[in-house]
């Protein structure tokens, strides 16, 4: 017989402490998965709900995740209910469809705008310092007809944009400087897809101007920028999608209001200066987009800028 005497337990484990709460939408699918995925390993505890049309897989993806949850302060589950998002920290929007070889982020529009607006429509009531995170695409005119839909402030309706394009051209940059990563400071900026653009006045490496370093001597930063933009092309060539490096992006994002980090980062959120949504650097934490950095470009930049500018408006325009 086991001789030891136990105190009688004082919480119960399954007591949820004050935790943030994120709501994913699409979490069936790849993306919503991986931001899922890639949240709950970030040390910050979240509960996280999960939701999606097809609720078999979604079934799944919630039971496999919680698997991974070995650290044990965040939680997942799922619902069928989209209504019990409303009350969340963040909700996250990755439902929609994706490129196929070939396609172009806007030809999803259409399609993506009734899925948006149906999501939109029975995540109600929607908190009123709720943020809203946009991970589909075209993200950067998706982002701008959720706010119009939601009446939500700007700051609090934001997506990934050129978050991800900016991570890809860091990546290849700190290989050609043989510098870590988070030394080097760069953007892609504009539309995330065929209207984005690098923009290497703004390129900083360790604080000098990116051309002091001798390997940008002869570099084809034309060949580099079209390698960026054409990334998203060549994986889902391969394998039919992409997901870890956005998924990885959403949980960032979602990261930086949660913990209130402040960090800047290159994302769709409203521009005072282009009336617009667009990509740009901001700074992102507990109130979302706390601050749109209106960066100075150069002549050939500003005329890509307003090139992006002036599609999104177009885009947006078809529906409000
Ligand atoms: C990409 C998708 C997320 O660029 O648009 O991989």
């Amino acid at each position: 017989t086991c001789t030891n005497v136990f105190p009688e337990r004082s919480v119960d484990i399954q007591t949820i402490s004050p935790r943030s709460k994120v709501s994913i939408v699409g979490a069936a699918g790849n993306v919503g998965a991986s931001v899922a995925y890639s949240l709950l390993h970030r040390h910050t505890p979240v509960d996280i709900k999960l939701f999606d049309i097809n609720q078999k897989l979604l079934k799944g993806q919630s039971l496999d995740l919680a698997d991974s949850a070995w650290l044990g302060e965040s939680m997942v589950h799922h619902s069928s209910d989209l209504s019990e998002a409303g009350d969340s920290d963040v909700i996250v929007i990755t439902a929609g469809a994706k490129q196929v070889p070939g396609e172009t982020r806007a030809q999803l529009l259409d399609r993506n705008y009734k899925v948006l607006e149906s999501i939109l429509s029975k995540v109600q009531p929607i908190k009123k310092d709720a943020k809203i995170l946009i991970i589909a695409n075209p993200v950067d005119v998706l982002t701008a007809l959720a706010q119009k839909i939601t009446g939500l402030p700007y700051n609090q309706v934001f997506g990934s944009g050129t978050l991800l394009d900016s991570a890809r051209l860091r990546n290849h940059l700190s290989k050609i400087l043989n510098v870590r990563q988070r030394s080097i400071h760069c953007h892609v900026l504009g539309e995330h897809g065929d209207n984005q653009f690098v923009s290497w006045s703004t390129a900083r490496v360790g604080g000098f101007p990116l051309d002091c370093f001798p390997e940008m001597k002869n570099i084809d930063k034309d060949g580099i920028s079209t390698e960026i933009a054409n990334k998203a092309y060549d994986i889902i060539d391969s394998k039919g999608a992409t997901y870890y490096g956005v998924g990885v992006c959403g949980a960032f994002l979602i990261h930086h209001v949660l913990a209130n980090t402040h960090d800047v980062r290159t994302i769709s959120c409203y521009s005072k200066k282009y009336q617009s949504y667009v990509s740009l650097p901001a700074v992102v934490n507990q109130c979302g987009v706390d601050r749109v950095l209106e960066v100075d470009l150069s002549e050939l930049e500003q005329e890509k800028m307003n090139k992006a500018v002036a599609h999104i408006k177009e885009q947006v325009g078809q529906f409000f």
